[in-house]
């Protein structure tokens, strides 16, 4: 009790008095002088991976041990990162052939807006059509979008309060953090189009896995299995991490940027604690080494011999740059400081591939699947989504 206390006073702490001083957290000059450099780079990787792809295919990853690629459709749940790193690229860059190469890859997409086999439609759909809209506006886009988010609704079940995860048998309806961030294509609904329900089913999944996935220390489980008729949790367990009770890295990166994003949405202050309540998980862990590059999974008991996960480093790193907005200044430097070592660990050799290097991904050493053993220490694509969107981000630590 005195520990929940604590951890209460703590969290309220982090969030008031929420100082304009927040506002004012400078970037690490040395990193900022060369983040245009470490953008020009990673464009010029794209254009490799462009050279390599074939016409119908979607990048999924480069084995560089056997110099092989694995493409992929686009009913694939990564499907959405690479138009979307293209069009953050060309943001920094301003070089239009990657918006054009955008456009093209767009084009293929686009039909997965009817896809109601996957809750991934957030992944897929608004990291590519909701980036190409922000950058470019088009009724085509937002029509998308919106037929996006009505699939991503039929998953929708009341009786768990929850968006299906994946399929599974008759009576099981399985749940995984990794949701939350398909959440945010559900809010953009509501704004387009005026519609709460959008909005109800997001926020009502937000409060059910607020209030199932989460343990005391604040790490999640993975994946939650709820009886699809009376909504009641049958099973916490895992697919991806070590273990049902461990911290698999990504899952935490996942929780910490889809409750960040879930506040900025609704402004509910719960959210921002869960957020909060993540990143001190994550940053205070004893098994989070100095540079802040997690092991795949924070119980892997192979430690310190453990993998890392590049990519669950980068999608942290973007959280805490936009978490830092809503905390009070000593909290948002904290979290400034933790993305600064993140990124600046990314960006060296031992993670961003040199040029020419790596198949044309930009970061190398994420861990897919390592309990199915697929996809271990490779580049993915997300992994260079969310390091292209944390540089971008970082780049506008000193122009607020
Ligand atoms: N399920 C998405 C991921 O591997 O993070």
């Amino acid at each position: 009790m005195r520990f929940f206390l604590l951890r209460m006073i703590v969290l309220f702490l982090a969030i008031l008095p929420l100082s304009s001083d927040a506002q004012k957290i400078k970037a690490d000059k040395k990193l900022l002088a060369v983040a245009d450099k470490y953008l020009t780079a990673a464009a010029a990787q794209y254009k490799i991976l462009q050279q390599q792809l074939p016409a119908d295919k979607f990048p999924k990853t480069y084995f560089p041990t056997t110099g092989k690629y694995e493409w992929s459709n686009s009913g694939w749940w990564c499907s959405g990162f690479y138009p979307g790193t293209l069009l953050y690229l060309y943001e920094a860059t301003k070089d239009a052939s990657l918006y054009q190469e955008a456009l093209r890859i767009l084009q293929l997409l686009e039909k997965e807006k009817n896809n109601t086999t996957t809750h991934d439609l957030g992944f897929m759909m608004f990291c590519s059509f909701g980036n190409a809209n922000r950058l470019q506006p088009k009724t085509e886009y937002n029509e998308i979008l919106l037929t996006s988010a009505k699939s991503l609704c039929t998953r929708f079940n009341p009786a768990t309060g929850c968006i299906k995860s994946w399929d599974s048998k008759k009576g099981d309806f399985l749940v995984i953090i990794d949701n939350m961030m398909n959440l945010e294509l559900l809010f953009w609904a509501t704004l387009y189009s005026g519609d709460s329900s959008f909005y109800k089913i997001a926020v009502t999944h937000a409060n059910t896995t607020l209030k199932n996935h989460f343990r005391s220390d604040n790490s999640s489980y993975h994946v939650l299995n709820y009886n699809s008729e009376t909504g009641a949790v049958q099973q916490k367990r895992t697919a991806q991490g070590f273990a049902d009770a461990s911290a698999w890295a990504r899952g935490q990166a996942w929780g910490l940027y889809g409750y960040t994003a879930t506040y900025r949405e609704t402004k509910d202050v719960q959210y921002l604690q869960q957020a909060n309540a993540i990143a001190a998980f994550i940053l205070n862990h004893p098994k989070l080494p100095s540079d802040k590059i997690p092991y795949w999974d924070f119980d892997a008991t192979t430690i310190p011999n453990a993998l890392r996960d590049a990519s669950a480093a980068a999608i942290i790193a973007s959280a805490l740059l936009e978490l830092k907005e809503y905390v009070n200044a000593k909290t948002a430097a904290q979290y400034v400081n933790a993305a600064t070592v993140i990124l600046k660990n990314l960006s060296t050799e031992k993670y961003r591939a040199a040029a020419g290097t790596n198949g044309g991904f930009i970061l190398q050493h994420s861990v897919g699947h390592f309990p199915q053993q697929t996809e271990i220490d490779v580049p993915l694509t997300y992994a260079d989504y969310y390091y292209v969107e944390a540089l971008l981000r970082y780049k506008q630590l000193n122009r607020k």
